[in-house]
């Protein structure tokens, strides 16, 4: 049976809170990911709110081009997902629930037409439909020039002519007078919003990290399979990359959450030939490399808090979990587990650490390019495992230069004990030196509990 055609179709994307940009550009990138073929990118303009309560921000709107090989409704339904994955709350339904005035919001994506392409008049064969879910043309498309604008630049004269009738042009040049829709500039730049072997890699050589990439749809922990991929011989520095993880593990037998197309999980294989006291500075490099990716990639500053959480205003963006496989590690390995929350909005942690943690969306106000941030993480982590062979202690140094824990009051569970005092500082090796008040303690272990 011959393929159906793949449509060609245009989706109307807004987005007036936030890092209005950054929202248009992650609805491409995760419609990309999603299957959509992105052709074209009208240029962005910037509009008043229409059809919503004032006072409201002004929205910025664009249209993409897709070739989509499926059905209309199919994409809809993906173009849904992409709204709900980055907050957009939609409007209670039939069941009775209130119906909240339409909000801001972080991202609307509406289709707006869909043809057959190459077929009947020229630009392809408009698709009609008339159905609860779904009407298209988009019904008010005619009447709101933040979509006819931008549509219209991607349409070539003749087609606009045949799928919007004569004089279209002109009506969107007037209503865009009267509702205010002016140019904003071009399209933002993105890249598909999925972890390949290629999107993982930054463009220079690295020399400890990516000597082999895993990228995984679904898995219960990227450490297990570094762990059972290391057994069976992977190189030093393989990477393995999850989209989701079912089962992720967290320090101190505690659960770590990664929802699929929303955060980084990343695990990688490391043989290091280093004296134990150098092995235990390796979760605090980690911790460092997140936090000069997020500097880099979001221009979020973090703070470290021994060993190894990754801290913005207090809330956890990050976790480490180095697990030594056995007791030669140049020759067994070490795993680096690192999670990051990315791109999940705070309400879609679970409500037991909901209060603690936070993100990157949340913290720089919009979505951040989630390939290029794990290129950043493995280039940052790439030059502190060298740093780590030849200069140890500048580890320690950058360590100490983001530290939120020394010089202050703490409590920290150590097995059996709690030790408290005042974090003074970390030793060659990482490990925490507090003054009692009754003399100094050294812990190369423990968790800060106040
Ligand atoms: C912590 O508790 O702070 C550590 C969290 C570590 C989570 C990462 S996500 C990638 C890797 N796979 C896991 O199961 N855990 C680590």
């Amino acid at each position: 049976m011959a393929a159906e055609p793949a449509l060609l179709a245009y989706l109307g994307l807004g987005s007036n809170l936030g890092r209005r940009e950054a929202y248009l550009a992650a609805a491409a990138a995760r419609l990309a990911a999603a299957g959509a073929r992105v052709l074209r990118a009208s240029p962005v303009y910037e509009t008043r709110p229409q059809d919503v309560p004032a006072p409201q921000p002004d929205f910025l709107n664009a249209v993409l081009e897709v070739e989509w090989p499926g059905a209309p409704e199919e994409l809809l339904q993906r173009a849904l997902a992409v709204e709900e994955l980055y907050g957009r709350v939609r409007p209670a339904g039939a069941d009775g629930a209130a119906r909240p005035e339409p909000a801001p919001r972080t991202l609307d994506i509406d289709l707006l037409l869909c043809a057959v392409p190459g077929d009947g008049a020229a630009g392809g064969q408009l698709l009609r439909r008339e159905e609860p879910a779904l009407t298209l043309p988009h019904p008010r498309l005619g009447a709101r020039a933040f979509a006819l604008q931008p549509l219209l630049d991607l349409l070539p004269a003749e087609t606009a002519a045949a799928w919007l009738g004569a004089g279209a042009a002109a009506r969107a040049a007037q209503l865009a007078a009267e509702q205010g829709v002016r140019p904003w500039g071009p399209f933002p730049q993105w890249e598909p919003d999925v972890y390949t072997p290629e999107s993982l890699l930054p463009p220079q050589r690295l020399r400890h990290v990516g000597t082999a990439v895993r990228c995984l749809e679904t898995t219960a922990s990227t450490n297990d399979v570094a762990r059972e991929w290391a057994a069976a011989g992977a190189p030093a520095g393989a990477v393995v990359v999850a989209e989701e993880q079912t089962r992720g593990r967290g320090r101190r037998g505690r659960g770590w959450h990664t929802p699929p197309g929303a955060a980084l999980a990343l695990s990688v294989v490391l043989r290091p030939a280093w004296p134990p006291e150098r092995l235990t500075l390796l979760p605090l490099a980690a911790g460092v490399a997140v936090a000069r990716a997020a500097a880099r990639a979001a221009a979020v500053r973090c703070g470290l808090k021994w060993p190894n959480d990754v801290l913005v205003q207090g809330r956890k963006l990050a976790g480490v979990l180095v697990e030594v496989l056995g007791p030669d590690p140049a020759a067994a390995g070490v795993i680096v587990g690192i999670g990051v929350n990315l791109n999940l909005p705070r309400h879609r942690f679970p409500p037991d650490v909901r209060a603690r943690a936070t993100s990157l969306l949340h913290e720089s106000g919009g979505p951040v390019a989630r390939p290029a941030f794990a290129r950043s993480l493995l280039a940052e982590l790439d030059a502190l495992l060298d740093d780590l062979d030849r200069r140890p202690e500048a580890v320690a140094g950058a360590w100490r230069a983001l530290s939120v824990t020394l010089g202050r009051e703490v409590e920290i569970v150590h097995g059996a004990e709690t030790v408290r005092g005042r974090a003074v500082d970390i030793d060659a090796a990482g490990a925490l030196i507090v003054d009692t008040g009754a003399g100094g303690r050294r812990l190369l272990a423990g968790e800060i509990t106040g």
